[in-house]
């Protein structure tokens, strides 16, 4: 499996507090069936600053460690990049990572609401070539109250990250059955682990993928691995449109409903 989204880079955010905590992260991806981890550090956050630079010599750092060690795990740099004033600027001025160099850039919201100016920054990244990836969309307040508000983002060529652990049930089953929700409207695209640590937040990407080949079936299942690889291959991910002219296409057994 592929993980698009972590913290396992260490010295740089609430993730890994160092290298011993971040090879033990690494074992554990290893034994979650996970063979390469997109490092995406916390940036402009109002609380850590990581840019591109840093970024990158510890993703270094880190692969020769994990060679050392034999472990096989495959790193790769990224960023998780919230949402403020400077983005386009600092993007320009190559202080922001893409997901493993791809079109795809991973985007922040506060948890709170969906910023005024989120459209308008979709709208320009699109613009300039990039696909933006909004991060636990079914974690946001205002998407949780009124998923349309993500939806609207969607149509406007951004795509939608769950977290495994929302999807496996692990933060409580509302954010487990809104994100059940995302997935049959089809508003997310994407599955990743977040993984901020080894004990309160694992990779456990395995256990939501479990959860999406029983509840949403194998063909969903699927979708959810096939993108996160296209993510770091560069390669068009599988869209489909929000679930009325899905639906009307498959006359209601679309890959999103449930099984039996
Ligand atoms: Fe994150």
């Amino acid at each position: 499996m592929i993980d698009i989204h972590s913290h396992i880079l260490p010295f740089m955010d609430d993730g890994a507090a160092d290298y011993d905590a971040a090879l033990g992260m690494a074992q554990d991806a290893l034994n979650d069936g996970i063979s390469t981890v997109v490092a995406t550090p916390h940036h402009a956050n109002g609380v850590y600053m990581n840019p591109a630079g840093e970024i990158e010599e510890s993703v270094r750092v880190l692969n020769a460690k994990l060679q050392e060690a034999g472990n096989p795990l495959l790193v790769l740099p990224g960023q998780e990049i919230r949402i403020y004033g400077d983005l386009l600027d600092d993007l320009e001025r190559g202080q922001l990572l893409s997901l493993a160099g791809s079109r795809y850039i991973l985007l922040e919201m506060p948890s709170s609401r969906v910023p005024r100016s989120m459209e308008e920054t979709c709208h320009e990244l699109i613009i300039q070539g990039y696909v933006p990836v909004i991060a636990h969309p079914e974690r946001n307040a205002e998407v949780a109250e009124d998923p349309s508000r993500l939806v609207r983002l969607i149509e406007l060529g951004a795509l939608g990250q769950l977290t495994a652990q929302s999807v496996a049930g692990t933060f409580g089953s509302k954010l487990q059955k809104l994100s059940l929700e995302l997935c049959r409207r089809q508003a997310v695209h994407i599955i990743a682990s977040d993984a901020h640590d080894q004990l309160h937040r694992p990779f456990g990407l395995s256990e939501a993928y479990g959860v999406v080949k029983r509840e949403l079936g194998s063909d969903a299942f699927d979708f959810f691995q096939q993108n996160s690889r296209k993510i770091i291959t560069n390669e068009e991910v599988i869209r489909a449109n929000p679930v009325q002219s899905y639906n009307k296409r498959h006359r209601l057994f679309g890959i999103f409903s449930r099984k039996g």
